[in-house]
């Protein structure tokens, strides 16, 4: 009889993807992958959301859920009253630690699927979701409406497209399967107070568009 194929914990598959250089490798000890490096994708991105940090008159606290090798928390870390950046590979948060250092900046260690999630006015959840499975996702969404501002961002196909077909948490995302993640629709229904799309890139390799989504939760 063929054996059900088992999943990783997630925190092991995501150890792996590091150690193993997964998303690439660039001679950095670790490396989250062309997403967080690509000009193309990046530059828009600290644009978009450092005009959102600005807006406001007093800088707020920002959580960054999977922060992954900080190139983007670096670069929007100045627009910020706080900064808590959090990854659930240990080691990786060990090396940010050591390489990037400021007053209002912490780093921890979570599991935001399963632990508390630091308190703040606005998650950034970067390419994070896009690796997880829908059972996952629903418990970190359970979480995310402690916050007033969510920025999302996500990897999804081109065009109309199914949303929220399951996958194994791991390296791969729902666009193997022509699916994206779509926090509104089924099973999800996740509910806000506005919605306003940041951003809609198209990657070098024309998969798909990287979307950033802005949400006011309350
Ligand atoms: C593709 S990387 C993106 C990193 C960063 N957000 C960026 O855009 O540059 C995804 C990150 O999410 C982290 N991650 C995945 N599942 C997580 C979880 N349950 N809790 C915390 N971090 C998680 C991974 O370890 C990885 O660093």
């Amino acid at each position: 009889m063929k054996k059900k194929k088992q999943p990783w914990p997630t925190k092991d598959a995501m150890e792996q993807i590091y150690e193993m250089k997964l998303w690439g490798d660039y001679h950095s000890s670790f490396y989250s992958g062309s997403g967080s490096h690509d000009p193309n994708i990046v530059d828009p991105y600290i644009a978009a959301v450092t005009q959102f940090l600005t807006s406001f008159k007093t800088p707020i606290t920002l959580c960054d859920l999977g922060c992954g090798d900080f190139n983007i928390g670096r670069q929007l870390l100045s627009h910020t009253q706080k900064y808590i950046a959090v990854d659930i590979v240990n080691s990786l948060i060990a090396h940010n630690r050591t390489q990037f250092e400021a007053d209002h900046l912490e780093f921890y260690c979570l599991d935001i699927a399963k632990d508390k999630l630091p308190d703040g006015d606005c998650a950034l959840v970067r390419q994070v979701l896009q690796h997880l499975s829908n059972q996952e996702v629903a418990a970190i969404l359970e979480k995310l409406n402690k916050y007033r501002y969510i920025v999302l961002t996500e990897h999804l196909p081109n065009g109309s497209f199914i949303p929220n077909k399951d996958i194994i948490s791991g390296q791969g995302i729902r666009l193997k399967k022509q699916s994206g993640l779509d926090i509104l629709a089924p099973p999800f229904n996740f509910k806000v107070f506005a919605e306003k799309q940041l951003l809609a890139t198209i990657p070098q390799d024309h998969k798909g568009v990287i979307t950033t989504t802005l949400y006011q939760v309350w």
